[in-house]
């Protein structure tokens, strides 16, 4: 069975569609085959791998997927030693959203898709879920098909405000009623300035540590005991242009972590701290 790390944050714009697509990437160039599952109805990480024009009505995708038809894994060659798959969202979903014609029935939809389907089960080590910015069905989906739950942040108070809010009202149920032993790895902060240091981190590791505590024992044990992960990723200006290249490059992600070796050595830290977070967990007691 895949490993599916689930990224999500109900404040918009934390940095969840950018962290998936990176570490996905950090992950097959480790050699992982990995596939996204794309949650948004926005798209964004799908127009990050495949041509704008080809989403603009996408029947083969994740709300497909959802709903036991037929999907499909569009592979993403970029050149990385392991496999990258993406399952899509399209600009059509907008509107699937706004008629209404979300199913919204089942939690497990995807989770259910994801045991049962043998071109993941056999094909792939991680499967990555990038969720919208809001509590609907597809990030609920995403949540109760996760073995592994990161938070993406930056420093700003209202995506602190957000994290917390995950960590009190959200994750707590998702703990106690989904069928998989999902654990936190914790909150990973993306996008900020480097002029933050080491004090202020180590702050807000403080800070979130005594706010998990707070919670009763077998959630909290859940939450990996160092609540912010030590790897981060700084803002860097091609990643802040990204939205408004696809329509220039067909792989714009690609060709900015190609030309950065700065934000390939920053992915390559981050996807080493998943590894161990992931193979040593230790929750917080
Ligand atoms: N490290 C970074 N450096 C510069 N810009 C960044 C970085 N990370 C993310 N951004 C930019 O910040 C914005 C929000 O990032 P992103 O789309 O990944 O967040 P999100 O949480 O997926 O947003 P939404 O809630 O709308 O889905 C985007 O314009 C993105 O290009
Ligand atoms: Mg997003």
């Amino acid at each position: 069975m895949p490993n599916v790390i689930t990224v999500t944050n109900q404040k918009g714009g934390t940095g969840k569609t950018t962290l998936s697509a990176l570490l996905g990437i950090g992950l097959a160039s480790k050699g992982y085959n990995v596939l996204l599952i794309d949650l948004d109805p926005q798209a964004h990480l799908s127009s990050l791998f495949v041509k704008i024009t080809n989403l603009e009505n996408v029947s083969d995708g994740a709300i497909e997927m959802a709903q036991d038809l037929r999907f499909n894994i569009r592979p993403i060659n970029i050149g990385t030693r392991g496999r990258l798959g993406l399952i899509a969202s399209g600009l059509n979903y907008i509107i699937k959203v706004y008629r209404g014609m979300i199913p919204s029935t089942d939690p497990y939809a995807i989770y259910k898709r994801i045991e049962r389907e043998p071109a993941i089960t056999r094909n792939y080590d991680y499967v990555i879920c990038d969720t919208p910015p809001e509590l609907f069905p597809p990030t609920i989906w995403g949540l109760f098909a996760a073995d592994y739950i990161i938070i993406p942040s930056n420093l700003e108070e209202l995506s602190i405000l957000g994290t917390k809010l995950l960590i009190k009202e959200v994750l707590p149920e998702v703990i106690m009623y989904s069928k998989k032993n999902v654990r936190v790895l914790g909150m990973a902060l993306i996008n900020i300035s480097k002029k933050y240091g080491q004090d202020t981190f180590n702050k807000l590791n403080d800070a979130l540590t005594r706010f998990i505590r707070n919670l009763p024992v077998p959630v909290r044990e859940r939450f990996y005991a160092r609540p912010l992960f030590q790897a981060r990723i700084h803002r860097h200006e091609e990643l802040k242009d990204l939205p408004y290249r696809p329509r220039r490059w067909e792989l714009p992600l690609k060709r900015v972590v190609d030309r950065s070796a700065e934000l390939r050595i920053e992915v390559q830290s981050f996807v080493d701290e998943l590894i161990s977070r992931m193979s040593n967990f230790a929750g917080l007691q």
